[in-house]
């Protein structure tokens, strides 16, 4: 078992990126947070933004898709060759589509479910889906605080996967006070924006992100 540490880029500086890039060069990889000032009510950066990123960096690009028409858009940004590419349940007209044409272009395939969205939906498209993405605030901002009841809906998810080697990914208000009970819950792949970014040093962050996640994955039963 592994716990890998993805720092959301949302708390980085936008206009140094390749700077902000360098400071976390101990993470598994980096977040990418695409919002459109729909699906969710902030907006950041489209397919040119993240294929420059691509460019620049040889950590894996976690991409999440906080966009409407995921249908259209999720192989645009597979074809950049990111290293996985997550679309909203809420938003798919169409999730298995997405996934095979996500993972034809040689990405992983995730899928996300919002704070409100029961399990239930997301169940009949595991399969499909090599990460599932439990959302643990709202989508749309960083430097939220982590809603309690996410641990628990970790735990069933966790439940639910059984045995499958899809990765399950937290996001959002995840930091030390809350990050070894997730892992002792299931969860291997933790997305950190603020707690990350506003660390006086990010890659020591990272790694004690990491020793608190690799503790809780040690007290499973
Ligand atoms: C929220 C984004 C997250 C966010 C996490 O909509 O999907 O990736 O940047 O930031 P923190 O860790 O600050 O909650
Ligand atoms: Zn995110």
């Amino acid at each position: 078992m592994a716990i890998r540490i993805q720092p959301s880029i949302l708390s980085a500086d936008f206009v140094n990126l390749e700077r902000d890039f360098e400071s976390i060069s101990t993470a598994d990889g980096i977040h990418v947070d695409v919002m459109d000032g729909h699906f969710v009510p902030n907006l950041t950066f489209g397919v040119p933004m993240v294929k420059r990123m691509q460019e620049i960096t040889k950590l894996p690009l976690d991409v999440h898709l906080m966009i409407e028409n995921p249908d259209t858009w999720a192989a645009k940004y597979a074809e950049l060759g990111v290293f996985s590419v997550t679309v909203h349940l809420e938003a798919s007209k169409n999730p298995s589509a997405i996934a095979k044409e996500i993972r034809q272009n040689g990405s992983r395939a995730g899928i996300a479910v919002k704070p409100g969205t029961p399990l239930q939906d997301v169940a009949p498209y595991l399969d499909q889906f090599d990460q599932l993405l439990i959302m643990s605030v709202e989508p749309g901002f960083g430097g939220q605080a982590f809603i309690q009841s996410s641990l628990e809906k970790v735990e069933r998810a966790s439940e639910l996967l059984g045995e499958r080697d899809t990765w399950l990914q937290v996001d959002g208000g995840v930091d030390e006070t809350n990050i070894e009970s997730l892992a002792q819950a299931g969860a291997n792949t933790f997305v950190a924006g603020s707690s990350v970014f506003r660390a006086e040093n990010r890659n020591t962050q990272i790694g004690k992100l990491r020793d608190l996640g690799l503790l809780g994955q040690g007290h499973r039963h």
